[in-house]
């Protein structure tokens, strides 16, 4: 199997599971407990159903839409993921490249393993930077700072991981930022030489936006579920969103909202997004998929606040599915990551290409002309 022979997220899954060590395979496509969240995600998407209208003259459909004051080319971009140099030598290079590419968002995690000049450096595309509110101030705000001064566009604060998610998986297979050799994980090592030579003879692994300030996670060992309890703020309040708010005075959205009250309220302390989201399954599960949740929050806040929905998506009819019902943009995690861990940046590319041919010719299909023609009349529910 090769990139060539990838059409669809399976198929990018499979090959990011063959090339990549198992601790890293199962980092990413783990959930917490026992991943109903995270199955859950996906399967809402069937609830209901895209209705067509024919004769529309579609002719070449306009597949961009403004987020975060930014015009964007598809009404999809990449989710903020940690530590993409595992998955590819790459790492958020090749993602940054590929994004700017299809002229849609990156987006850079404070976990990352290239800092956020070295990406402003590479990247002239549009850039959004994923913030912890950590228990030290003077490095979330050293964070905001250097964003400012390297021209990101847009800032979201992660307000769904203030512990981190019970990923069993995570446990099974030892896995540490950066890898630790276990006596079970060293036979996976070991089984993927490829993987492990690139790894040993490009950019030494470090969690490089904060190595500056921790050692943590970049040359001492840890598991990510401890990395989190140790370095971010559990008692995180609205006080704090509303201080990021001020500080970053541009385009911001709060990530992992998911109930109306606190979608208002992230309208009343001015934020101009929300991205409704539940970490991808992996912090509390038995929660609500972002999918079923959003007509409610499309009710109370659209026309408000932009709404990017975030979680289980794999298909361009999902994409469109979500803008139907208020979305303004989606986002996805696993798929581009799976992608990254299956070719790098030309797997990046590919998934982007085979999501924008999916959402231009389901535009065709459907009789939209633009984004803006996607509403509610092209749902109907089982
Ligand atoms: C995770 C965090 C680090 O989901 O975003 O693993």
């Amino acid at each position: 199997m090769n990139l060539n022979d990838c059409y669809n997220f399976d198929d990018f899954r499979k090959l990011a599971k063959k090339n990549l060590p198992a601790p890293i395979f199962h980092y990413i496509d783990g959930g917490a407990d026992d991943e109903t969240t995270l199955k859950r995600n996906t399967e809402s998407f069937l609830k209901c159903d895209l209705v067509p209208n024919i004769l529309a003259s579609v002719g070449e459909p306009d597949l961009s839409t403004t987020v975060f004051g930014q015009k964007i080319d598809l009404p999809i971009f990449l989710s903020p993921t940690a530590m993409q140099r595992l998955y590819h030598h790459d790492g958020d290079k090749a993602s940054a490249r590929a994004a700017e590419k299809f002229g849609t968002f990156y987006s850079m995690s404070t976990m990352a393993t290239s800092s956020i000049e070295e990406i402003a450096n590479i990247s002239g595309g549009p850039k959004l930077f994923q913030l912890y509110i950590h228990k030290d101030q003077g490095l979330t705000d050293n964070l905001i700072d250097r964003c400012k001064s390297s021209g990101f566009k847009a800032m979201c604060l992660t307000v769904d991981t203030v512990v981190a998610g019970n990923r069993e998986r995570d446990h099974r297979w030892g896995f540490t930022t950066p890898p630790k050799l276990t006596l079970k994980s060293l036979m996976s090592f070991a089984m993927h030489p490829k993987w492990s030579f690139n790894y040993l003879t490009h950019e030494k692994f470090q969690l490089a936006n904060v190595s500056h300030w921790t050692k943590k996670g970049s040359s001492i060992a840890k598991g990510v579920m401890d990395y989190i309890n140790e370095q971010y703020d559990p008692a995180m309040s609205w006080k704090d969103a509303e201080y990021v708010v001020k500080k970053w005075g541009r385009p911001f959205a709060l990530k992992g909202v998911m109930s109306v009250e606190d979608a208002k309220r992230a309208v009343d302390i001015g934020a101009s997004a929300i991205i409704l989201s539940n970490h991808g399954g992996r912090q509390l599960d038995g929660s609500r998929s972002p999918f079923d949740q959003l007509p409610a929050i499309a009710d109370a806040v659209g026309g408000k606040i932009e709404i990017i929905l975030d979680g289980g998506i794999r298909r361009g009819t999902h994409v469109l599915k979500a803008l139907s019902l208020g979305a303004t943009a989606c986002s996805f995690g696993k798929g581009f990551l799976f992608a990254l861990g299956a070719g790098g940046q030309k797997g990046v590319e590919q998934i982007l290409t085979r999501m924008r041919d999916e959402i231009r010719r389901d535009m065709i299909l459907l009789g939209c002309k633009s984004i803006k023609e996607l509403n509610k009349t092209k749902i109907a529910y089982r």
